[in-house]
């Protein structure tokens, strides 16, 4: 019998046909309703109450109404020990050992989107099990410099790259009911004068390179909460940026969750209230009483601290509260967690260069182990991102222990490390504004202990590297030579036994034009995690093939990257300092919070110019024609991949590539393959060419595995300045496609 379907039947079926799913922000409102009902039922004061902190790392709910504090809690790379509720020194917990996960390039360097996610859930998971609502990262400014304090906290130098792990990473942490405040928007590319540089630059460079990683996570992964920072953009503040907040974030991007200051970076009451800040953290000099006394004045209304309150709101409705007594009661630390670490550990070591010395051959019976950052443990410093981590495998000891038995392993420092400054009090004669240069000559009796042991092994393995005295929040380096004699020392390992293998344990690059002719094999080892030495001694031992590409370039000398190629960094006239190191000076601790703040309003205004626009990373060298020492994308195998019979076609709103990639090797092995636009006869400005689409393909020894790679036609759009909006080039297209930047195994073409 036929079925007819009664006509209310199918009015249901065509409403259904036609809702749309609402986007991933939009979700974000469905409690509204519930919410406007507290609101209404809420005093002025309860209100205000939430704009600002409670403690160093949360804010207010209201208990009389049933709605908890939110708890916020560092990243980015794992969760940061419990502080004392004022300020960030140790609670002294015992159960809040967290994993330590790879630092954010590490992380870039493993190219995959399963990998980020996976970093996510970890992330989320073990901030659950502290009582957190909110995970302070991911921190996903582009590394423009260098020589930038946090590069090694960031992802890449590449928008699509660190969009589209940014996105996997916000999904991650989100799936797990943690929310993220992804950080620190926007344009925060240097440490130096961060709390008062104001960074002058182009639309479209603002669009095209340093927002795209927000943008994807804010818009696709629906990331919840947001970190204004520091810095001043075009003038303004980013706590108090019109067009970053309420033009860009909430207009465009149709953001309906919260935004929270970086830590003392927001700066005034009308300011915040009118340009898109929801939390002051921390204090409440500007967003607590101020803002019921400017209502008082009718300077503000409390419409607007409502929708302020409901945007709050939206994001401690969509993650629930952890009660009290299920927090805290395991240690935060996971073994799952620690496998996810062990993984991206594996897949981010880097092999720059290969003489045919690694994987350490069966003839190998001794080995030297020389260098400070062999043992170092890399978990904690840096300032704020650190991790009390439950346990940290060294290099050295992952080495020790994945030693066939048979095989000798000594150890001699080599080097002193650079104790650097901490945060905290200055040293009496230093500058404390002043970034870090490090000429610490060798130590002679280091040294000479070192090569004797050199002398006598089969294979030195050298671990060089700066650390996280060096490398570090609060301020750039000065340069990026290697520190602390390292130099010196490489030269004389090579002439006591050319058998070097050099292992960098770092977050950014560093400047290898003495090292590399001293050392036929180059690792990048970077900060990598709880379990990064079992991971890097799988890989020296061959157990597994490198697979990590770099996610940005190492020049040659720093004086070769944009900004200093371009005069536009270090700042001659940036006088001034970052906001907490000042505020750790014997004269400004003494001064008054009024003659404190008088002092900071005083300094000369630095500012930043991004004159070398959208030029950044391998965008300038490849347009320049600079050779770097390593090109972005870079790394090597222990096996050699094959690229064959290209095809490239336009369906849709999409370009699709397809190829076949062997493994030619006799061992299983992963290839990140890269697929690069240059644009022909072009009428707009373009680099000479640019990522577009990656992917991490394992293949068995042998294998071949057909891969489709492709390019959605809004990620070859420009900004177009003129009209202030996306626009498509039509035209031809040459597709570059490779296994780094600079190694283009096939090319096909076509026309959009
Ligand atoms: C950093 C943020 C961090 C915050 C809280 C600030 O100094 O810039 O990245 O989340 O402190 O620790």
């Amino acid at each position: 019998m036929k079925r007819i379907l009664s006509p209310s039947l199918l009015l249901v079926l065509l409403a259904l046909a036609c809702t749309k799913t609402p986007s991933p922000q939009e979700q974000l409102t469905a409690n509204d309703a519930e919410i406007n009902d507290i609101i209404a039922q809420m005093t002025l004061e309860e209100k205000v109450e939430m704009l600002h902190s409670k403690t160093n790392m949360s804010s207010a709910g209201v208990e009389r109404l049933g709605i908890a504090d939110i708890h916020y809690a560092d990243g980015p790379f794992g969760i940061r020990e419990e502080g004392q509720p004022n300020g960030f020194m140790s609670a002294g917990w015992t159960l809040d050992s967290a994993t330590y996960f790879p630092t954010g390039s590490a992380l870039a360097a493993t190219w995959s989107e399963e990998l980020a996610y996976k970093y996510g859930t970890g992330m989320g998971k073990e901030a659950r099990l502290r009582g957190k609502d909110v995970i302070l990262g991911p921190a996903v400014n582009i590394q423009r410099l260098p020589v930038g304090g946090r590069t090694y906290e960031y992802l890449s130098e590449d928008p699509i790259l660190s969009a589209a792990l940014a996105l996997a990473y916000t999904e991650g942490v989100q799936d797990q009911g943690t929310a993220v405040c992804i950080k620190h928007f926007a344009v925060n590319n240097q440490e130096t004068n961060r709390g008062s540089v104001d960074v002058k630059i182009d639309e479209r460079t603002l669009r095209e390179i340093y927002l795209k990683p927000f943008e994807r996570a804010i818009v696709e992964g629906g990331a919840m909460s947001v970190m204004p920072a520091y810095n001043k953009v075009n003038g303004d503040y980013c706590s108090e940026n019109e067009h970053l907040l309420n033009e860009i974030l909430r207009g465009e991007w149709g953001f309906k969750g919260m935004t929270v200051s970086d830590w003392g970076g927001t700066h005034s009451t009308m300011g915040a209230m009118l340009h898109g800040l929801n939390v002051q953290m921390t204090g409440s000099t500007y967003l607590g009483q101020p803002v019921i006394d400017s209502i008082a004045t009718g300077a503000l209304t409390e419409d607007l601290v409502d929708e302020k309150v409901r945007q709050i709101l939206r994001v401690r409705y969509a993650i629930d509260p952890v009660p009290d007594d299920e927090a805290n009661i395991v240690m935060t630390s996971q073994p799952e967690s620690q496998k996810i670490a062990l993984e991206v550990a594996e897949k981010s070591i880097v092999l720059l260069k290969n003489e045919d010395i690694l994987p350490i051959k069966p003839n190998v019976k001794r080995i030297a182990v020389i260098g400070q950052n062999a043992k170092l443990k890399t978990q904690s410093g840096g300032m704020g991102a650190g991790v009390k981590a439950l346990y940290e495998i060294t290099p050295l000891q992952g080495i020790i222990e994945r030693a066939p038995i048979g095989v000798q392993v000594t150890y001699a420092p080599g080097y002193k490390n650079f104790p650097g400054r901490r945060w905290g009090p200055a040293p009496a004669k230093k500058d404390p504004l002043e970034a870090t240069a490090i000429d610490e000559p060798a130590d002679p009796k280091l040294l000479a202990d070192a090569l004797k042991l050199a002398e006598k092994a089969d294979l030195v393995i050298f671990f060089a590297g700066t650390n996280k005295n060096i490398e570090t929040e609060g301020s750039d380096r000065k340069d990026i030579k290697l520190p602390c004699g390292q130099e010196t020392l490489v030269e004389a390992l090579y002439d006591a036994n050319p058998n070097v293998v050099t292992v960098l344990i770092s977050g950014g690059p560093t400047d290898l034009q003495v090292l590399e002719p001293n050392s036929p094999a180059i690792i990048q080892g970077w900060w990598n995690g709880t379990e990064g030495g079992t991971a890097l001694a799988e890989v020296l031992f061959g157990d597994i093939a490198p697979s990590g590409k770099l996610p940005f370039t190492f020049p040659m000398k720093l004086e070769d990257s944009p900004a200093y190629a371009m005069g536009n960094f270090p700042d001659p006239n940036g006088a001034g300092g970052d906001l907490f190191t000042l505020m750790f000076r014997p004269d400004v601790l003494a001064m008054s919070p009024a003659e404190r703040q008088a002092f900071i309003e005083s300094l000369p205004k630095p500012v930043s110019e991004y004159t070398e626009r959208f030029y950044v990373g391998y965008r300038w060298f490849d347009t320049k024609e600079v050779k770097p020492m390593y090109a972005f994308g870079h790394g090597l195998s222990y096996v050699t991949f094959a690229y064959k019979n290209i095809k490239a076609s336009v369906s849709g709103k999409k370009v699709k590539v397809t190829f076949d990639l062997v493994n030619e090797g006799d061992m299983d092995a992963d290839e990140v393959v890269q697929l690069y636009v240059h644009r022909v006869n072009s009428s707009v400005e373009w680099p000479a060419k640019e990522l577009k689409a990656f992917q991490r393909v394992s293949l068995e020894a042998g294998e071949c595995e057909q891969v489709t790679l492709t390019i959605p036609f809004d990620d070859l759009r420009y900004w177009n300045e003129q009209t202030g909006s996306w626009d498509l080039e039509r035209g031809k297209l040459q597709l570059l496609l490779g296994s780094a930047s600079d190694d283009i195994r096939l090319t096909a073409e076509v026309n959009i």
